[in-house]
């Protein structure tokens, strides 16, 4: 593969999409060909959903969901693990890595995710780390919401069986037992409410570029993006 060079690259990247579609994958591809920074917004709700769960706070309590999304401290380090880990993902200094992956997690994280709140902690922190540039931004709400000013904006996506089919294949391949039906459920169950939730919904910008990867290979879709980038 010839990696060209790509002079003037946009500065700051929104990548939006439903759950499963590719984001974090294509992320953190096109991140590293342009040397950037990725951040994965997604960690930081999951890491509130785990956090919440493990001090057994009800995550429909709005009131001591927004409370800890506030005291939080999230921390994503250089993986410190050779297991499948692409970085360390601490909170509160405990490492919850392969926690905020968890059935469980996936669970409730869309119920967290829907208070003001806790949205408005995530943000602040979001746009805090998007202040220096060079960054590939990942999520739900980064081209509408976090950072409307963004130089390009990719909006991925892909048709719920083909997501739920590349999950299923995902896990498999770190060794869990997994059910294909029970994982598009789950994928259905978070597009529905992340989708459907008043604040910050999962949506296209009206100026995103909408990218369809059911008939596309990772290394096609990154290639795609990274013509898109090169045009720019
Ligand atoms: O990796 P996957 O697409 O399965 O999910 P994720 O990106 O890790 O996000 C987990 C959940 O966090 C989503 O289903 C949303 O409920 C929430 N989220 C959000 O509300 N806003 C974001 N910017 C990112 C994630
Ligand atoms: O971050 P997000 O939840 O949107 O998705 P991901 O975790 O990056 O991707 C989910 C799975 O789909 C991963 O195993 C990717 O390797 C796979 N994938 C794929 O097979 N083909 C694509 N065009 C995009 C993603």
């Amino acid at each position: 593969m010839c990696e060209q060079v790509i002079p003037n690259p946009p500065n700051i990247i929104a990548i939006d999409g439903p759950a499963a579609s590719g984001k974090s994958t294509i992320g953190n591809l096109i991140a590293n060909r342009l040397d950037y920074i990725c951040l994965d917004t997604g960690i930081m709700y999951r890491a509130v959903a785990c956090k919440a769960l493990r001090e057994g706070i009800d995550v429909f309590d709005a009131e001591k969901i927004s409370a800890l999304s506030e005291r939080i401290k999230i921390d994503i380090r250089h993986a410190s693990e050779e297991d499948g880990r692409q970085f360390d993902v601490l909170i509160d200094g405990a490492d919850h890595t392969w926690h905020i992956r968890s059935p469980e997690v996936n669970q409730v994280v869309s119920e967290v995710s829907v208070y003001p709140r806790v949205r408005g902690a995530m943000t602040e922190l979001q746009r805090e780390i998007a202040k220096n540039g060079h960054i590939v931004m990942i999520g739900r709400d980064i081209g509408t919401v976090v950072l409307p000013d963004a130089d390009l904006k990719i909006y991925l996506e892909a048709s719920v069986e083909v997501r739920a089919q590349r999950r299923y294949v995902e896990e498999l391949g770190r060794g869990k037992k997994v059910c294909l039906v029970d994982i598009e459920e789950s994928l259905r169950h978070r597009d529905e409410i992340d989708s459907g939730r008043s604040i910050a919904p999962l949506r296209a910008a009206d100026d995103a570029v909408i990218v369809n990867s059911d008939d596309m290979t990772v290394y096609e879709v990154v290639e795609h993006v990274m013509r898109i980038i090169a045009q720019r």
